[in-house]
């Protein structure tokens, strides 16, 4: 998997296939959109949004009030296609066309939102760099929400690896800088009308010390 293209597989998906053709697709990313609700402390929080995909996640975001949205991807094909979906609305969200390890914040956000892109990351350094690069771009006090395949998913997405995680895995990945808020297991409806086990883990930067 060494020489593996990840930009060109996921240009590949995105250009072959339709929106309901992937096995990811939400009509409404119910889980997510319920978790940013809870932790938001306002409309105007920063907000980031890693391999957002043509998710319609911003789409609801924005139809919510949220004022400060970016989507950030690998694919140029899915960005393109989520702007068109959202026409003029479109100028109003910051889009990132870039691989998340080549990503340099120029700002940091005070939610950081991830539906099945953190869990591609199958080598140990990858996931050191994914964390370090969160930690750098998460205000003090801010907000990771990441869902993944859980230990009862798939082992595959898209046709490449994944890791799956668990409550102890992402707490022994992410421990070190945050503190676990909440974790909850969640079940997706693939448009193949198969289900597939996530885990959601909220985090808050910064390790509660007991005093
Ligand atoms: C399974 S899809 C999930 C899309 C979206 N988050 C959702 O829930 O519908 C994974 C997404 O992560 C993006 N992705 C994969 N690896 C990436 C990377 N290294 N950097 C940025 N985006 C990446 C893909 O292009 C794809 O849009």
């Amino acid at each position: 998997m060494d020489d593996f293209n990840r930009k060109a597989h996921w240009e590949t998906i995105y250009t072959t296939k339709e929106q309901k053709e992937v096995s990811w697709y939400q009509e409404k990313p119910e889980t997510s959109l319920r978790l940013i609700e809870q932790y938001a402390r306002n409309k105007s929080e920063i907000m980031i949004d890693i391999g957002g995909g043509d998710s319609y996640l911003a789409d609801y975001l924005l139809e919510e009030g949220y004022t400060d949205i970016t989507v950030l991807d690998i694919s140029e094909k899915a960005l393109e296609k989520a702007k068109t979906r959202l026409g003029e609305k479109a100028h109003t969200i910051t889009w990132i066309h870039s691989d998340i390890f080549e990503f340099k914040p120029e700002t940091q956000y005070d939610i950081w939102h991830d539906r099945a892109a953190f869990h591609f990351l199958t080598k140990d350094e990858e996931i050191q760099q994914y964390i370090r690069i969160v930690t750098q771009a998460i205000k003090p006090e801010g907000i990771v929400i990441i869902g993944t395949f859980s230990e009862t998913g798939p082992k595959k997405c898209s046709g490449i690896e994944i890791k799956q995680y668990s409550e102890q895995n992402l707490q022994e990945c992410f421990g070190k800088h945050f503190t676990i808020l909440e974790i909850l297991h969640t079940q997706h409806n693939t448009p193949f009308n198969t289900v597939q086990d996530f885990i959601f883990c909220v985090m808050r930067k910064g390790i509660d010390r007991i005093e």
